[in-house]
C-alpha cells in the first residue's frame, strides 16, 4: 500500500464534493448515532434500495442531498406525511442531529444515508424511482482551484435526472451567484430536464429557510432557486 500523500494515492482517490472534518459530536448526537442509526439509517450498499420495503408502503419518494443539520429536511417531511424522504449526509454531527429530529417528531417518513451522495445515487437509487430531488446550498467551493469539487457537475446531474420518474423535479438553491449560473447552465444542457421557469424559479412556499441560507442572507447574498422537471 502506498504511503499517505504519495502520487499513487493522489491519482486513485476520487475528488469529492466535501472534506470530512471530524466535527465535535454533542453527547446527544453521539447517542443518536449509537442508538438511532440502526433504526433510521439505511446502510450504504451496492444493491438498489427497495423504498416500499424500507417505508412499509408505496408512496412518492424525495431524495435530499447534503441535509446538513436537517432542520429543513425534518420540517418538509413533517409537512408532507404523504411522501417519503431520504436524506444523504456525510457529516456525523449532522446525521446525529437528523436522527434526533426523526425520533423526537416522530417522523415515520424520513430515513438517512451517511455516505457520499455520488456513490449512493450510482449504486442504491433505482432509475425512474424518485418524485423529487432537493439540493439546498451545496458547498460552493468559491476558489477556482476547488471548482472540481463542486457537486452539481454534468455527469452527476445526468445520474440524478435518470433517477427521477417522468414529471419528477430537481430543485437546487444557492446563495452564491457564480455557482447559480453554473448550475443553471448544467441543468439546461441535460437533455432529460426542462426548466419550470424562464431562468431562476421563485422559492416554492413549501421550502423553509435553511441554516446556510440564513447565513448567506445575513451576508447580503441573493438566494436563487433552480427548479427543473424530467420530461
Ligand atoms: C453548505 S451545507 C448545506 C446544508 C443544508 N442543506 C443547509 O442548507 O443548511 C452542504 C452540506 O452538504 C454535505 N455534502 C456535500 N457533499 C456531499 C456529498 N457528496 N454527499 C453527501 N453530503 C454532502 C456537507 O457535508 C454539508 O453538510
Amino acid at each position: 500500500m502506498p504511503a499517505r500523500g504519495t502520487p499513487e494515492e493522489t491519482v486513485r482517490r476520487p475528488v469529492r464534493s466535501y472534506v470530512l472534518r471530524q466535527g465535535r459530536l454533542s453527547p446527544a448526537q453521539a447517542r443518536a448515532l449509537d442508538t438511532l442509526a440502526p433504526r433510521y439509517c439505511l446502510p450504504y450498499s451496492r444493491e438498489p434500495v427497495d423504498f416500499a420495503r424500507v417505508f412499509g408502503r408505496r408512496a412518492p419518494v424525495v431524495l435530499e442531498i447534503g441535509c446538513g443539520m436537517g432542520e429543513t429536511t425534518a420540517a418538509i417531511a413533517h409537512a408532507h406525511p404523504e411522501t417519503d424522504f431520504v436524506g444523504i449526509e456525510v457529516h456525523g454531527p449532522g446525521v446525529g442531529a437528523i436522527l434526533n429530529r426523526i425520533e423526537q417528531a416522530p417522523l415515520a417518513n424520513l430515513r438517512v444515508i451517511q455516505h457520499d451522495a455520488v456513490e449512493v445515487v450510482d449504486a442504491m437509487i433505482p432509475p425512474g424511482s424518485l418524485a423529487g430531488i432537493h439540493v439546498y446550498f451545496p458547498d460552493p467551493w468559491p476558489k477556482k482551484r476547488h471548482h472540481k469539487r463542486r457537486l452539481l457537475k454534468p455527469g452527476f446531474v445526468h445520474a440524478l435526472a435518470s433517477r427521477l420518474a417522468p414529471g419528477g423535479y430537481l430543485h437546487a438553491a444557492t446563495d452564491w451567484a457564480p455557482y447559480a449560473g453554473e448550475i443553471l447552465a448544467v441543468f439546461e444542457s441535460e437533455p432529460l430536464l426542462a426548466n419550470t421557469a424562464q431562468r431562476y424559479a421563485p422559492r416554492p412556499a413549501w421550502r423553509p429557510l435553511t441554516k446556510f441560507e440564513a447565513r448567506g442572507l445575513a451576508l447580503g447574498h441573493e438566494v436563487v432557486d433552480i427548479l427543473f422537471r424530467r420530461a
